[in-house]
């Protein structure tokens, strides 16, 4: 397998540990659970997404367990600016938050509490089951490049989060290079949906929801490869990594670094697992297998 030097990496103006980075939606409720993932090796970690106004989510089930992957709809449940304090226990570390709104302003409203208390924004523009927030707005191209604007312009790193539910991911990528995006990641959770024989009736409250785990991998591959080919910012791969070599093959594709989330569920420790398998002082830098896999 390929190895790659280890050490501290800057990807989008967010100066990280490494290259994993801890999703958002995943053990980032807290600021005691975020600092227990960068303990556990993470590089980086990224908030659960914080909206304009406290949300309890969708009604339930809000999580089925399948084979090979998850499927959510929590329909973005969070604190809203009371999670401020919650960044205390992790202040001055490379954390993220995850943000969304519903317009420019409303995502420049939430960003503005946050300001100097994180390493940076990640505008979540994906989350597919949210009316009036994340993809119901994130595959409008001119909604997307107004969104980011709104925060690229408060001065600090904007990560934008895609979403795969769209015919051209790239349409996406562009409209959030051109609004002025440090970053972008791909990609969220696919729109999914499973019905149980027994009941008769959707699995999950909201009916649809997001599909994560390794069965998407090969989605976020193929969109982290044709973003690579459209844009020049860096991109951020998640979806499905779970591996050492799920990541060296993102990185193939053109990601400059990872995020992890689903396999956080079925391993706590699998930031270090992956550490062990990927880094070694011998190995080959970084830079040279991100994009490697283009002719
Ligand atoms: C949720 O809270 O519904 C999940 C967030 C997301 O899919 O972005």
């Amino acid at each position: 397998m390929v190895v790659i030097r280890p050490g501290p990496v800057t990807v989008g103006g967010v100066a990280l540990d490494n290259h994993l980075l801890l999703a958002a939606g995943v053990l980032g409720t807290t600021g005691a659970s975020l600092a227990r993932m960068l303990q556990l090796g993470a590089g980086g970690v990224v908030t659960k997404s914080i909206g304009p106004e406290p949300k309890d989510g969708h009604h339930g089930p809000c999580v089925a367990v399948l084979d090979d992957g998850l499927l959510n709809a929590m329909g973005l449940p969070n604190p809203s600016k009371d999670f401020i304090e919650e960044l205390e226990p992790v202040a001055k570390k490379p954390v993220i938050a995850s943000i969304f709104g519903g317009t420019p302003a409303e995502f420049a409203r939430v960003a503005r509490w946050f300001l100097d208390r994180v390493s940076g924004f990640e505008l979540n523009l994906s989350c597919p089951h949210a009316e009036g927030y994340g993809a119901a707005i994130g595959t409008d191209p001119a909604r997307v490049e107004a969104c980011t604007r709104a925060v690229s312009t408060l001065g600090m790193p904007t990560w934008v989060k895609l979403t795969p539910n769209v015919t051209d991911i790239t349409a996406i990528g562009k409209a959030a290079e051109r609004g002025g995006a440090s970053a972008i990641v791909a990609i969220n959770t696919v729109k999914a949906m499973r019905i149980s024989t027994g009941l008769q009736r959707p699995v999950l409250g909201n009916r649809y929801g997001g599909l994560s785990g390794s069965m998407i991998f090969p989605v976020a591959v193929r969109c982290v490869y044709e973003l690579y080919e459209a844009c020049k910012i860096p991109i951020i791969g998640c979806g499905g990594i779970a591996t050492a070599d799920n990541v060296v093959e993102m990185m193939m594709a053109g990601a400059s670094a990872v995020e992890i989330g689903s396999a956080v569920r079925d391993d706590i420790t699998i930031f270090e697992t992956i550490k062990k398998d990927l880094y070694a002082k011998k190995g080959i830098p970084p830079e040279e297998i991100i994009g490697c896999a283009h002719a």
